[in-house]
């Protein structure tokens, strides 16, 4: 008798979690650096997911969702994989795919997929559609002018003082925005471009573009189409050494919040860049869901905006992502069902600070891969410490370097001078050949708010 009732209680329970894993989703993030590992880490705190897999992962996402080998361009395969694992929410990291269209193709197949359209996407994918989507909107940028003609693009460097900055349209892996401090090198730069094919398709339109001076902070906000719901505001640190020396870098660490902007100036660029944008967009037939990054540069109280990004920031993901406590899919989910407005974003008050660590030779394309990480076993993650993957590779069971920048380590603290202690305390237990990393970053002595 007693076995009987055993059996029952226990099939009656395997049904119960049958019937839970039945309402909970299967989500398919697409990429592989630090930011989908963030993503990665956030997702899987929500009590909606039942299984997540990454196309094509990292070692740090392989322990929290199943890799699979599928190429972010191939957005065809991609979509294979959706329908036959019955994937009900893509969560889409670089802007690469998103430029090729990956949005569309999914949504074509019924597919529930979270980021901005093709169209939608050229906001990041050509600096120029993005210049006419803030004049339309009144959007204060540094003045520009778009040359396909080297030669008179040449005679308009000539007019113009130094520095001045040259722009590729398109996308370009973060390389495309030079600051030409002389007219030799901005004559130099444009020829590479429109004549000597150094970024191909991307860089046969230039945008030549006046040189401003500030603080530069990233703003980045869930969009549904019409609404916002913006991160606190947080702090890159592109070039490559201390102090900002150095060539540009896809970001060498990141702190948030950004002391120097106070609530009134934070309301005020929601209002008058972030939102005027979203409705252009709108109204251009061009409907904005997902991350929308503007990279903004402040002098006081003036605001412009350097670029729009149609993505989550990488390393800013990193830092954000850790401070926000709501379950980010019911955000992406609210995002696609424009239905934003019913949510709030319940942001930990503590600050974060995120510090990259990376290969010897990065930025440039031939950095050292293969080389052992050691150290990361004496770190025990904790709720004020985080270890984000972007260039890791297990080899034997052994984890290897296998790219640029390869770790982000992330830490939560009272004030941004805290969590960047914290961040260096646990750097200071990991090592390899050839690692770098800034050592200034979150050093600042100014309160957040
Ligand atoms: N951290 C800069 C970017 O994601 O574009």
């Amino acid at each position: 008798m007693f076995k009987v009732f055993y059996v029952a209680a226990l099939i009656a329970s395997l049904d119960r979690t049958k019937i839970m894993k039945k309402n909970k989703i299967n989500i398919l993030i697409i990429g592989k650096g630090g930011r989908e590992h963030a993503l990665a880490f956030k997702i899987a705190q929500s009590p909606k997911v039942n299984k997540i897999y990454c196309a094509p992962s990292n070692s740090g996402i392989a322990e929290i969702a199943e890799p699979v080998n599928i190429n972010i361009n191939n957005i065809d395969a991609l979509a294979d994989f959706a329908l036959q694992k019955n994937i009900q929410l893509t969560v889409v990291g670089p802007e690469k795919s998103l430029a090729l269209g990956i949005v569309d193709t999914f949504e074509k197949k019924d597919l529930k997929i979270f980021g901005p359209s093709k169209k939608a996407a050229q906001i990041e994918a050509s600096k120029s559609f993005a210049k006419k989507i803030m004049a339309k909107a009144n959007i204060p940028t540094p003045k520009s002018e778009t040359f396909t003609d080297i030669n008179k693009a040449n005679q308009y460097i000539k007019k113009q003082k130094t520095p001045i900055v040259i722009k590729a349209d398109g996308l370009a892996a973060g390389k495309g925005v030079i600051i030409c401090d002389t007219t030799q090198k901005a004559l130099n730069t444009a020829g590479n471009m429109l004549v000597k094919n150094q970024f191909g398709k991307s860089g046969k339109k230039i945008l030549i573009e006046e040189y401003a001076i500030g603080k530069e902070a990233s703003f980045i906000a869930f969009c549904d189409g019409t609404n916002i719901l913006p991160f606190p505001l947080s702090c890159d640190h592109k070039p490559a050494f201390d102090n900002n020396k150095g060539p540009n870098t896809g970001g060498m660490g990141v702190y948030s919040p950004a002391p120097f902007i106070n609530k009134t100036l934070y309301k005020k660029i929601a209002e008058t860049i972030i939102l005027p944008a979203v409705k252009t967009m709108k109204k251009s037939g061009a409907i904005y869901k997902g991350f929308l990054y503007a990279g903004l540069i402040i002098n006081n109280d003036n605001v412009k905006v350097l670029e729009f990004n149609c993505r989550m920031g990488d390393p800013e993901a990193q830092a954000l992502l850790v401070r926000v406590k709501n379950d980010i899919i019911e955000i992406m989910e609210a995002c696609i069902q424009e239905k934003l407005n019913k949510f709030t974003l319940d942001i930990n008050k503590k600050a974060s600070v995120c510090v990259i660590m990376a290969s010897s030779g990065y930025p440039n394309k031939t950095v050292e891969k293969g080389a052992l990480i050691t150290g990361l076993e004496k770190i025990t993650p904790k709720d004020n410490l985080f270890i984000f993957h972007s260039g890791t590779k297990k080899k034997n069971n052994n984890l290897t370097t296998n790219g640029g920048r390869v770790l982000g380590i992330t830490a939560l603290g009272n004030n941004i001078e805290n969590a960047s202690k914290k961040a260096y305390n646990a750097i200071k237990q990991i090592s390899w050949k050839g690692a770098f990393y800034r050592k200034d970053i979150g050093k600042s002595r100014e309160q957040h708010i």
